[in-house]
C-alpha cells in the first residue's frame, strides 16, 4: 500500500512543517505544502530553501539531487489542492480551534482512504481524531527539531486507530529514514515526557541562580555528552512548546514534578520564545 503513495500534503510550514515537507520530498514523495496566506507560504518555502542550500553547501546534496527535490515540492494557500493527497501531515500551531478548522477541512477535502497525521506535541491525538469522520485513519506522527536531522518519529495511536493505519504510517516513517516507535496517546508521548521536564528542571536551576545558563548547559553537555545543553535546547524547541508540554503533563498527572517553572511561563508571556522569536534564554539565538 505504501508503494502506491505519491502525493503527501503538509499543512503548516513553520519550523516543523517545513522540515517535514523537506524530509518527504528528499525521500522521493511529491509534496504539497499548504499555508494560510502568501506571506506564511513564502516564509515556509524560505525555511525549506535555506535547509536545502545548507545541505548542498556542505556537500550532502548535489545540485542535481536538489533540483529533483525542488521539482517534487509544490506550495499552495488552498487546502482544496489536497483533494488527491494520499497522506497528510498537519503541523499547524498547537491550538485545538486551529486543529478543528484544519481537520474539518481535511476530512471534507481528502478522499476517504487518506490517512491524516498530526505532528502535535501537546494536544490529544484522540481528540484530534474525533474531529473527523475517519478516526481510524488518524494518527500522531511526531517529529523532532530539526526534523531533517533527528531520526525519531513517534507513531501515536488512539483507541480508534486501525491496525492497517498503524502499519502504513510505520512503514512511511521508515521510508523517510526515521526510526518509528509505537506510542500510546498520553501527555508528552515518550520523548517529550522525558525531555521537557528535564528542560524545565534546568530552568528551575537557572531561576534559583544555582549556576549560570552557560554552566548549566556545559554541565549536561560535558557530563552526559549530549549535543546541546537544556537551555540551548529549550531555545531550539521553543519555550512556548516546552510550556505547552509541561502544562499538558500537569493536566494529565497532577504530579508536582510537572509544574512549569515560573520563569518559563514568564518568558513565554514576554514573547521570548527562543530561536523562533530571536530571543530566549540566550539573546539572538
Ligand atoms: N535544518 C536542517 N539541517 C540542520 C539543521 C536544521 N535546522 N540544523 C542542523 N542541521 C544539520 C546540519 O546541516 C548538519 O548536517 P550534516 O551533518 O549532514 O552536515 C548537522 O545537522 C549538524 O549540524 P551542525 O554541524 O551545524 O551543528 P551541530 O553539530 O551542533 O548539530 C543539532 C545541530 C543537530 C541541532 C544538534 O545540536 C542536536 O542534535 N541537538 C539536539 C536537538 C534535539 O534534542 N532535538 C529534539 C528536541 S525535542 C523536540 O523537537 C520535540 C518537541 O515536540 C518539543
Amino acid at each position: 500500500m505504501v508503494q502506491e503513495f505519491d502525493k503527501v500534503g503538509v499543512v503548516g510550514l513553520g519550523t516543523m512543517g517545513a522540515g517535514i515537507a523537506e524530509v518527504f520530498a528528499r525521500a522521493g514523495f511529491n509534496v504539497i505544502g499548504v499555508e494560510i496566506d502568501q506571506a506564511a507560504l513564502d516564509r515556509g518555502r524560505g525555511h525549506v530553501d535555506k535547509s536545502l542550500s545548507r545541505a548542498v553547501s556542505r556537500g550532502k546534496l548535489t545540485e542535481e539531487e536538489r533540483a529533483g527535490i525542488d521539482a517534487r515540492l509544490s506550495f499552495t494557500t488552498s487546502r482544496e489542492d489536497l483533494a488527491d493527497a494520499d497522506f497528510v501531515v498537519e503541523a499547524v500551531p498547537e491550538r485545538m480551534d486551529i486543529k478543528r478548522d484544519v481537520f474539518g477541512d481535511l476530512d471534507r477535502i481528502c478522499p476517504p482512504g487518506t490517512i491524516l497525521a498530526t505532528n502535535t506535541s501537546s494536544l490529544s491525538v484522540t481528540e484530534i481524531a474525533a474531529l473527523t469522520g475517519r478516526p481510524d485513519k488518524v494518527v500522531g506522527l511526531h517529529f523532532f527539531n530539526p526534523a531533517p536531522v533527528m531520526k525519531l518519529a513517534e507513531v501515536i495511536t488512539t483507541v480508534s486507530t486501525s491496525s492497517d493505519t498503524v502499519d502504513v504510517v510505520t512503514e512511511v516513517a521508515k521510508r523517510i529514514g526515521k526510526t518509528p516507535i509505537a506510542v500510546g496517546d498520553r501527555a508528552g508521548f515518550v520523548a517529550n515526557a522525558l525531555l521537557v521536564p528535564y528542560i524545565n528542571d534546568a530552568v528551575r536551576l537557572y531561576e534559583r541562580k544555582v549556576a549560570s545558563r552557560e554552566d548549566i548547559d556545559a554541565a549536561v553537555q560535558k557530563a552526559a555528552g549530549l549535543p546541546m545543553g537544556p537551555l540551548t535546547l529549550a531555545d531550539l524547541v521553543g519555550l512556548d512548546v516546552c510550556l505547552a508540554v509541561m502544562d499538558v503533563l500537569w493536566e494529565e498527572y497532577r504530579d508536582p514534578r510537572y509544574v512549569a517553572a515560573p520563569l518559563l511561563r514568564r518568558m513565554v508571556a514576554a514573547g521570548r520564545l527562543g530561536r523562533k522569536s530571536g530571543q530566549g534564554f540566550y539573546a539572538g539565538t
